[in-house]
């Protein structure tokens, strides 16, 4: 089992006001499973992800990657982890705007010193169409173009998890397309486990196991239909 989530809360605000967003969450992924989190808008499916990535902490409940329980680590503990085991690909790219496709690439391989860091990334950006784009800063791509180097520095450390939060969900259904296809892909080929977070149950069908995030809890998807 790659991860193991346990009885995950998550509150905004405080008091009268508090908004209860995960309400016991629990979520078991074995390696190499694809799995989909459907949910509408403002269901908390982002608020889960980033809990799982370690980029917030849970107000109660745990999170376990690899065997390690994540909020246990110090926060530099939690960026080295993150940056060896966890892809993440955002629904707004969130590429460094003054890096170059290749430099926004080789970025987590440098992180780690890794000596051949411009090549994989130029190897991998050549692999997905985008060698012309190499040397173009993110305002000069499209925004399918973006996405593409997006997950191309997600998995260019080849992480065992892959984490995307609604990934095409700013393309248009063509260049959407293509991004998912490469999305799974690399997922098949690289033998990566997958985390999908989407509003789309045909999106959603491309993945082995469903869930559903409905009133902060997560059901298989079946149940809700
Ligand atoms: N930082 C925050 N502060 C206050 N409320 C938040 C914050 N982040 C998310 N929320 C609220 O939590 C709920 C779930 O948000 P989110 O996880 O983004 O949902 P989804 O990704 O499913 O659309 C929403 O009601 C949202 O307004
Ligand atoms: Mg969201």
């Amino acid at each position: 089992m790659i991860l193991k989530v346990v009885g995950l809360r998550k509150n905004f605000g405080r008091g009268e006001n508090a908004i209860e967003v995960l309400r016991g969450v629990d979520l078991e992924v074995a390696r190499g499973e694809t799995v989909a989190i459907l949910g509408a808008s403002g269901s908390g499916k982002s608020t889960l992800l980033s809990l799982l990535a370690g980029l917030d902490d849970p107000l109660q409940g745990e999170v376990w990657i690899a065997g390690e329980e994540i909020s246990r680590l110090s926060e530099e503990a939690r960026a080295r982890f993150r940056a060896r085991n966890l892809g993440i690909v955002f629904q707004q790219y969130h590429l460094m705007s003054t890096l170059t496709a290749l430099e926004n690439v080789s970025l987590p391989l440098e992180l780690v010193r890794d000596l051949q860091a411009e090549d994989k990334a130029w190897r991998l950006l050549d692999a997905m169409g985008l060698a012309a784009r190499c040397d173009h800063f993110p305002h000069q791509l499209s925004g399918g173009e973006a996405q593409r180097v997006a997950l191309a520095r997600a998995v260019v450390g080849e992480p065992a998890l892959l984490l995307a939060d609604e990934p095409s969900g700013s393309l248009d259904a063509q260049s959407g397309e293509i991004v998912m296809r490469i999305l799974f892909d690399l997922v098949a080929k690289r033998d990566m486990t997958l985390i999908l977070v989407t509003h789309s149950h045909v999106l959603a069908e491309r993945c082995q196991t469903r869930y559903e995030l409905r009133e902060g809890l997560l059901v298989p998807e079946s149940s809700s239909r």
